[in-house]
């Protein structure tokens, strides 16, 4: 029974985020579309089927609490989390000369935001039966692919953004780890690259098949695997 569930994506407003929020919704859930500006998540929620909006500005502790009330109120628990809301900072630059402050700016909002929301969240988490976290992560995070200098990972610049998505993986291994047992299965999703703001719109993926590997996390069985990050073909290497 997939219709009473619930799910929470954040920056849902567009991009990879909107197209999980999408098939969530295609698929049953009951999806609600975390933007951090209102009227643009109700635009995006008013284009899919079964979606609401909510305000959500991951570096924002009260808005985040905020969240967590209005879903403990009108739900009672959240099936599903997908933490997508992520930035590439303006300025990011290599690990020899990127500025502090652009560096901490992407730790805020990719890591320090993510983990505010999945701490407020987890209560609503334990509440259902079978809860689901999904990060979205990247290639550019995997140390294999970014240390091999034949590979296309190793010649990007953006330390700030390849060094935090790093962070969401440990993030994902430690919080599987503590949940294991609980039924709640956490999974780090790499979309590839897609054509969206962040992603350039030459890529050669579109957001939606961006967003089907964080929907079949999202969508796991109970046997399904936990503390692991996938791409569309398996598992990605550390
Ligand atoms: N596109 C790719 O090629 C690619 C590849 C690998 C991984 N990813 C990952 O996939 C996810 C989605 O990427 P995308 O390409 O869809 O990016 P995008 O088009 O730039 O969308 C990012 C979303 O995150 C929201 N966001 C950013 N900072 C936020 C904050 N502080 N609070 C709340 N929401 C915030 C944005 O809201 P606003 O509209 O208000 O800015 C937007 O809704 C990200 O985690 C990204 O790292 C993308």
């Amino acid at each position: 029974m997939t219709e009473n569930r619930i799910a929470l994506v954040t920056g849902a407003n567009k991009g990879i985020g909107k197209e999980i929020a999408r098939q969530l919704g295609e698929a049953g859930y009951r999806v609600l579309v975390g933007s951090r500006d209102l009227a643009r998540g109700q635009e995006a929620a008013g284009e899919l089927e079964g979606a609401a909006a909510i305000q959500l500005e991951v570096t924002d502790p009260d808005s985040v609490q905020a969240a967590a009330d209005s879903i403990a109120a009108e739900h009672g628990r959240l099936d599903v989390l997908v933490n997508n809301a992520a930035i590439i900072p303006v300025g990011d630059a290599a690990a020899s000369e990127i500025e502090f402050g652009v560096l901490r700016e992407g730790f805020e909002t990719n890591v320090v935001g993510l983990l505010a929301v999945t701490q407020a969240m987890l209560p609503l988490l334990r509440k259902a039966e079978q809860a689901r976290v999904v990060n979205l992560s990247t290639s550019l995070a995997s140390f294999t692919l970014v240390g091999d200098p034949e590979s296309r990972m190793s010649t990007k610049r953006t330390f700030a953004y390849n060094a935090t998505k790093a962070a969401v993986n440990m993030v994902t291994v430690m919080l599987a780890n503590e949940l294991r047992g609980t039924g709640i299965l956490v999974n780090a999703a790499d979309p590839g690259n897609c054509a969206t703001d962040m992603g350039g719109w030459g890529a050669a993926r579109t957001p939606a098949q961006g967003a089907a590997v964080a929907v079949r996390l999202a969508t796991l069985d109970a046997d399904g695997p936990t503390g692991q990050v996938h791409t569309e073909e398996g598992q990605l290497p550390w």
